[in-house]
């Protein structure tokens, strides 16, 4: 086989290395040529190199330009700098774009879900800058510059054009954050000025949380910074099935890694029960950024005719499939 491409692969923590091990059969199965330079991120890892992201990886990511990731665990309340966020912020990869849709024929509360999250990537709370002002006190800082909105309000309205979308709504809490969130609404605005064909319109974090669960079709796209981002992805994922069918993509200029939206799952991590669509759906969007549009709108639709019936589905969505069932149902299906 002549390989066309070169990947870098994260398989990640917990059931990072099985979800991403699918992926890569599906992707085979669908005869695309990938040369992947597999390399190792996350606390396993941090004994040795004495971080979770060495060198070598972000340099694997940067001659490749792509990546497929699986999920890092990152510790709660100590221990290491999350390796997710080092990754987005060392290769500038400021845009996540999180398109979050009904799965045919998988029941859920709401019919006719279609958004699309752009979550800023870079800065916002997840500076890391916190420090102890003195016994008891702690602040963390909340970084918000011009540039990076400008930049990600940009991606936002590029996005909705090049997809015909109707609307970009921006979620925000200037309300009480008056000059962080105001800053990235004010570029929001300005950015939203030089797209008039898309309409613009803003909401507050609270109330967007809440129309969302009430109705979420009456949003097209959602603009957010980096906290409402990560936040919402995940209300969101819980209106159309959950976690385990909802890809992402983090954009840069020079660089992307492709990986779901859902963590490392430790819950179920070995058990070869989870649901690797999220993973395999975020392949289909990295397989159209390397200029394989066939092959993954092959995949998409062999997906979705394996989600069609209830019976091959993994626990997560009622089924009774294991993880490798499920996908040997799936590579059946690829047209
Ligand atoms: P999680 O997303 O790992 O799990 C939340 C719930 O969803 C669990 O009950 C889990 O079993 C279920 N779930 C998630 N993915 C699933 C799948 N593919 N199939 C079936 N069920 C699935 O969130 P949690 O537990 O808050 O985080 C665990 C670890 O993952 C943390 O260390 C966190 O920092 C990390 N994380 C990493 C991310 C990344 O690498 N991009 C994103 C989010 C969290």
């Amino acid at each position: 086989m002549v390989s066309s491409h070169r990947v870098t692969l994260i398989p990640g923590d917990g059931i990072g290395p099985e979800v991403t091990r699918a992926a890569v059969s599906v992707i085979d199965a669908a005869g695309v040529s990938i040369d992947w330079d597999e390399v190792e991120a996350g606390a396993d890892i941090v004994a040795k190199y004495g971080t979770p992201v060495p060198d070598h990886v972000l340099h694997s990511i940067r001659t490749h330009g792509v990546a497929l990731k699986g999920p890092i665990g990152t510790p709660v309340g100590g221990g290491f700098r999350s390796a997710n966020v080092t990754m987005r912020q060392s290769l500038e990869l400021y845009a996540s774009i999180r398109p979050v849709k009904n799965v045919p024929g998988v029941e859920t509360r709401f019919e006719g879900v279609d958004l699309i999250l752009v979550r800023e990537n870079t800065e916002g709370l997840y500076s890391g800058i916190e420090h102890r002002v003195a016994p008891g006190i702690v602040e963390s800082l909340k970084v918000v510059t011009e540039f990076a909105s400008n930049r990600i309000a940009e991606a936002a309205f590029k996005l909705a054009e090049d997809e015909g979308r109707r609307e970009v709504c921006a979620v925000h809490k200037a309300n009480i954050m008056k000059m962080s969130d105001g800053l990235f609404l004010e570029c929001a605005r300005k950015v939203a000025k030089r797209h008039p064909s898309i309409e613009y319109r803003e909401i507050i974090i609270d109330n967007c949380a809440m129309q969302l669960v009430k109705d979420p079709t009456r949003f097209d796209m959602l603009l957010l910074e980096n906290l409402y981002g990560d936040i919402l992805s995940d209300l969101c994922a819980g209106l159309v099935g959950g976690l385990g069918v909802v890809p992402g993509a983090n954009l840069g200029e020079d660089c992307a890694i492709f990986e779901a939206v859902h963590g490392s799952a430790p819950d179920i991590a070995g058990k070869g029960v989870a649901n690797p669509t999220a993973v395999i759906l975020s392949s289909v969007m990295m397989l159209r950024h390397l200029g394989e549009a066939d092959a993954a709108d092959r995949i998409e639709r062999a997906v979705y005719a394996t989600l069609a019936e209830p019976a091959l589905r993994t626990r997560d969505l009622g089924g009774n499939a294991d993880l490798a069932a499920y996908t040997a149902s799936l590579i059946e299906r690829l047209g």
